[in-house]
């Protein structure tokens, strides 16, 4: 049995004040549960979020990191610094970054793997557009992402990631991929890593489901055969509902 992965992507909202009133609550509303719990916040909040969490089952991870580990890069931060501070995981490739920032299957790649030489764990997300799903290319945009973000790596550090199937198309717009529909492309990206990196891999590899997650669909999404839990934007802003969705 797989273990349940929640992480909230605050994106960019939640300043280090807002952050801190929200981890004071949402500790002891997720105090109970089994499922592993992220927080995934501004780079200016995660000093003060892993001190607030520590001692308690709430992770904090970021929301993108550079691949290199110092250098002239202005306005960057790399996978050490992260580190340094406590962080414990790290999203990578949001479709965001990929469409506003340049992020390419090649620097999700170089950034998955400066991620684990610096023990963080990476959240690595995939996901195809509206365009994409109409002209029936789905299964193979997203293993075809899949196959590159892990390039080069171990098995044994494949079977430790965590993978986000994000359809473009339901982020931030309160469409949902139906259960049946997100348990199928979660199916097939663990299909191709069962073929890539073995069968014990793939069974391992935790693949969460993220697009308009809400406490209202949580549960039918998280209880498919494949579905390992969500990653989740608008609904992760408010302690209460979000702890809902944790709380499956
Ligand atoms: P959403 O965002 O839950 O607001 O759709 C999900 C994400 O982008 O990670």
């Amino acid at each position: 049995m797989r273990r349940k992965v929640i992480a909230g992507n605050w994106k960019m909202n939640m300043d280090p004040i807002e952050g801190a009133t929200y981890v004071k609550e949402f500790i002891h509303l997720v105090e109970d549960t089994e499922n592993e719990v992220i927080l995934c916040a501004p780079y200016i909040d995660l000093i003060g979020l892993v001190q607030f969490t520590k001692g308690t089952n709430v992770k904090i991870g970021a929301q993108n990191m550079h691949w290199e580990e110092s250098g002239a890069y202005t306005g960057e931060i790399s996978g050490s610094m992260l580190k340094l501070i406590g962080v414990e995981y790290v999203i990578i490739g949001h479709s965001e970054r990929r469409q506003y920032f340049a992020e390419t299957d090649e620097t999700v790649n170089k950034k998955v793997k400066a991620a684990i030489a610096n023990e963080l764990n990476p959240i690595v997300c995939v996901g195809e557009t509206l365009e994409q799903r109409e002209n029936g290319l789905t299964k193979e945009i997203i293993t075809n992402q899949t196959r590159l973000a892990l390039e080069g790596l171990q098995e044994e550090q494949v079977a430790n990631i965590i993978i986000a199937y994000e359809p473009i198309w339901a982020i931030g717009t309160g469409k949902t991929a139906t259960s049946e529909d997100a348990n199928n492309s979660i199916k097939s990206i663990r299909d191709e890593i069962c073929k890539i990196y073995g069968q014990n891999v793939g069974e391992r590899v935790i693949i969460q489901y993220g697009g308009s997650v809400k406490s209202a669909n949580a549960r039918e999404l998280f209880t498919t055969l494949d579905i390992d839990g969500g990653l989740v934007g608008g609904a992760s802003l408010k302690p209460e509902e979000f702890s809902k969705i944790v709380n499956y």
